[in-house]
């Protein structure tokens, strides 16, 4: 098994892993080898220290960042926000209306458009396929930030919470409770890139895709990871070291919230199931929550939640990962 856990390459080796990702694209976490994945834990944990003391970091000056925006949002708005002003660059909000994407104007034309102007595009969609339209006809790098196929932002900023709170990450047991959605996708690639043991837990009828499972494990064994789909939630929970939820229905999912409220009760993530648990267990939310639904209160306000050092750690994790994609790590 590789030691996916450490930050220990060499500083040469680490730095041309690192410009390797100049010009590049992240629709997908599969489209980071393990090495690159690291490489921007690496940097993040490193603006976060920065940020933290107060330490100048502004290593994208006069860049701008365009956000496309066909759903709503607080943690990927105002972190890639925020995280352009940190780094002496500025973003621009494009909201649903502004553009109407696919309606007043179609994405390779904004894509081509985009990229005359601006220096990173990140899209939030509903179809993965305009996150990959964007990538086909943009000259700039693209940002998924999440589509309904993935969240591959929200899984780097998971994997550097998770490295905080555990201190490594091949061989941890990870269970995720709840539904098979983009979530649970990025989880299985970045899961399958670091060398840990994933549960993906599901009502029946709401696994993820197969194609997902299968590239994953397919991934897994370079890693000596191992991605397992399972409906048994209790099974999955012995000895976890992180037990991970997300809302049952996703945005563009409201019409079937009630039907899934009653399927997915026992799924729920609360105090109960960290007694099987490792002690050192770590719950995860990607927010925002359903208190009452996927995750009961009292267990997110628990001295085992990270919900909140996931939040913050979008602002560090994207951070990293525009400045690498503009080359400037
Ligand atoms: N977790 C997450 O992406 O939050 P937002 O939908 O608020 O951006
Ligand atoms: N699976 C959720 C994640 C929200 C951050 C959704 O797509 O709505």
């Amino acid at each position: 098994m590789m030691a996916a856990s450490s930050s220990s390459t060499s500083s040469s080796s680490s730095s041309s892993v690192a410009h390797g990702l100049a010009g590049r694209s992240i629709a997908s976490v599969s489209d980071l080898s393990s090495e690159e994945l690291i490489a921007v834990l690496d940097l993040a944990d490193d603006l976060k220290k920065k940020q933290h003391e107060g330490q100048s970091h502004r290593l994208l000056p006069d860049k701008t960042l365009g956000m496309i925006f066909q759903k709503p949002s607080l943690r990927t708005r105002v972190s890639f926000e925020s995280g352009m002003t940190q780094l002496g660059g500025h973003a621009i909000y494009l909201a649903p209306s502004d553009i109407k994407l696919g309606q007043r104007e179609t994405t390779e034309d904004i894509a081509i458009v985009l990229s005359r102007m601006v220096d990173i595009i990140m899209a939030r969609t509903f179809g993965h396929d305009i996150v990959e339209d964007l990538v086909k006809h943009a000259d700039v790098p693209v940002i998924n930030g999440l589509s309904e196929r993935e969240h591959p932002c929200q899984i780097l900023a998971d994997l550097q919470t998770i490295r905080e709170r555990q201190a490594r990450m091949a061989g941890l047991r990870v269970v995720w409770s709840g539904d098979g959605n983009n979530v649970a996708h990025s989880l299985m690639y970045g899961a399958a890139l670091t060398g840990m043991e994933l549960f993906i837990v599901t009502p029946p009828g709401y696994e993820p895709l197969d194609e997902i499972v299968a590239d994953s494990r397919a991934l897994a064994v370079k890693t000596g990871a191992s991605i397992h789909v399972t409906n048994d939630l209790q099974s999955a929970c012995k000895g976890a070291h992180v037990i991970y939820t997300d809302v049952w229905a996703s945005m563009g999912q409201e019409e079937e919230a009630a039907e899934r409220k009653k399927t997915f009760a026992p799924y729920q993530v609360n105090m109960r199931l960290l007694e099987n648990a490792d002690p050192s267990c770590i719950i995860l939310h990607c927010l925002p929550a359903h208190y009452g639904d996927e995750i009961d209160y009292e267990s997110s306000r628990s001295p085992n939640s990270a919900i909140f050092d996931q939040a913050e750690n979008r602002l560090h994790a994207q951070k990293a990962l525009m400045v690498l994609l503009a080359g400037a790590g």
